[in-house]
């Protein structure tokens, strides 16, 4: 499974990268919005040092809802860096943009997915990656997961070529739940990243096999 972070955040991305384990970025309007207002710097700035760290895909997302506005904010978007992959919704105009951007060369990561048929049109319209939103469905009382299972099937039974990206991760189970299926990649945020290290019996052993090479260590030099 590819693990992608899911994050605007550059010192987040930075550690991630040193554990190096990070197979690519996602980012969205919100996340960006969030960077651009701490830091001060441009949408443009941060995601090309965010491109510079990671070699791989890294999302975005412009805020036009117009196939024309979509077309030209991700072709502009596209310019920042060779890895930059342009979110878009599965809407009647997000998909003809989505067509656009393919004929392009640039490539498309369908946002906002939460059904199969919203995949399907994805799908069909050359969507190099379909992210469907796990974390935002359980919210509504919805199963995320079942999602995943029913998109993977159909991608499988069509032999499509798009990629599928467990997004809105909310803790470390989705992401076991995501590889029992085969997902091919999920993104992930830092904090639940971080959250897969843990386990306390990891802990107690680390603890324990320090306290016991001490002891030794006291008595030879005894
Ligand atoms: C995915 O590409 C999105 O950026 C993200 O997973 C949205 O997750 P959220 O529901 O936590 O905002």
């Amino acid at each position: 499974m590819k693990l992608f972070i899911d994050t605007a955040n550059v010192n987040e991305i930075r550690i991630a990268k040193d554990w190096g384990i990070i197979d690519g970025v996602t980012t969205n309007p919100t996340l960006l919005a969030k960077e651009v207002k701490h830091t001060c710097r441009e949408r443009q700035e941060i995601l090309r040092e965010i491109c510079e760290l990671v070699h791989g895909p890294v999302s975005a997302e412009g805020i036009s809802l117009d196939a024309i506005g979509i077309e030209k904010e991700g072709e502009d978007l596209s310019r920042i860096h060779k890895n930059i992959v342009i979110k878009v919704p599965v809407t009647p105009e997000g998909i003809k943009a989505m067509r656009m951007l393919r004929s392009k060369g640039i490539k498309v990561n369908a946002t906002l997915v939460f059904s199969c048929n919203q995949a399907l049109l994805a799908a069909k319209a050359g969507a190099n990656y379909i992210s469907p939103f796990i974390g935002r469905l359980d919210d509504v009382g919805q199963d995320g997961m079942g999602l995943i299972a029913e998109i993977l099937d159909m991608l499988d039974n069509y032999e499509f070529e798009s990629e599928l990206i467990v997004a809105s991760v909310r803790h470390p189970l989705h992401i076991v739940e995501a590889m029992q299926l085969g997902a091919p990649i999920c993104t992930v945020p830092f904090k639940v990243l971080e959250a897969m290290f843990n386990h306390p019996l990891t802990d107690k052993g680390i603890e324990k096999f320090v306290n016991d090479w001490d002891k030794a260590r006291e008595v030879m030099h005894k």
